[in-house]
């Protein structure tokens, strides 16, 4: 299989990279900053640069030929401000959706969050209300395409390893965290499986071994 992350200097797209190209699939990483290609080359994966807020969806298109599957792992990041929610966490999808239509790429894996598919609450911090605006925006962009879809909303991202155990569920999924490792593998386990498109799914750590919750859902 051969899959095009966008974001693909990312702390979960390197994660699943390193899987994919590990079990023999290609993953091909778009990055915007040229001296993040080596570390995505370290994966096993390719890196085309692509800057996502300055491509057209002509452009990206040209580069999703051939594929199989896009994930959206990319980000405007901690530190950003509103306008790069809506450029990135909307604007990037919704380009990399338009593209994969016109590649003729069906299968589109989304990494949103928890707390998008709501407005934020009145009061909420302005960035953080930016953010789940655009999250949302870009949901309900996707889930209007032609394409086969999953959308994946984790909770609060961390850094430890794998545990493999995870609560993968329509929502509303109790709040929590889950290790940027075990959304790697659960994006892996959701492209290997038919049956999983036009689902939005929340995701934190849980007892449910990635495979057989992956499975439970299909
Ligand atoms: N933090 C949390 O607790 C949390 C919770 C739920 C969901 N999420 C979401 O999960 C996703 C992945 O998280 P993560 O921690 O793996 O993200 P990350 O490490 O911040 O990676 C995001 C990637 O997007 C890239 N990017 C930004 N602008 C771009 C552009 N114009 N063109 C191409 N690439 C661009 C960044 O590249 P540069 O290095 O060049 O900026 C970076 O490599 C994000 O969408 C995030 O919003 C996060």
């Amino acid at each position: 299989m051969r899959v095009v992350v966008a974001g693909g200097h990312g702390k979960i797209a390197l994660l699943l990279e390193r899987l994919l190209a590990g079990r023999g699939d290609q993953a091909v990483g778009l990055v915007r900053n040229p001296a993040h290609v080596a570390d995505v080359r370290k994966t096993g994966a390719e890196a085309v640069v692509c800057d996502l807020e300055a491509a057209s969806a002509g452009d990206v298109a040209v580069l999703l030929a051939g594929a199989d599957a896009v994930v959206f792992a990319a980000g405007a990041g901690p530190g950003s401000g509103a306008p790069r929610k809506d450029s990135v966490d909307r604007g990037a999808s919704v380009l990399m959706a338009e593209a994969a239509g016109r590649a003729g790429v069906r299968r589109f894996v989304q990494i949103s969050s928890m707390g998008a598919g709501q407005p934020p609450r009145p009061g909420t911090d302005e960035v953080w209300a930016a953010y789940i605006t655009a999250k949302s925006a870009a949901e309900d962009d996707l889930r209007a395409r032609d394409l086969d879809w999953t959308i994946v909303r984790p909770g609060g991202l961390t850094d430890a390893p794998a545990t493999g155990g995870i609560r993968l569920a329509a929502p509303p999924v109790p709040r929590g965290t889950v290790p940027r490792a075990d959304v790697a593998a659960v994006i892996a386990a959701l492209l290997d499986q038919p049956g999983t498109g036009h689902k939005t799914l929340e995701l934190t750590s849980g007892d449910s071994p990635v495979a057989a919750a992956v499975h439970g859902i299909s």
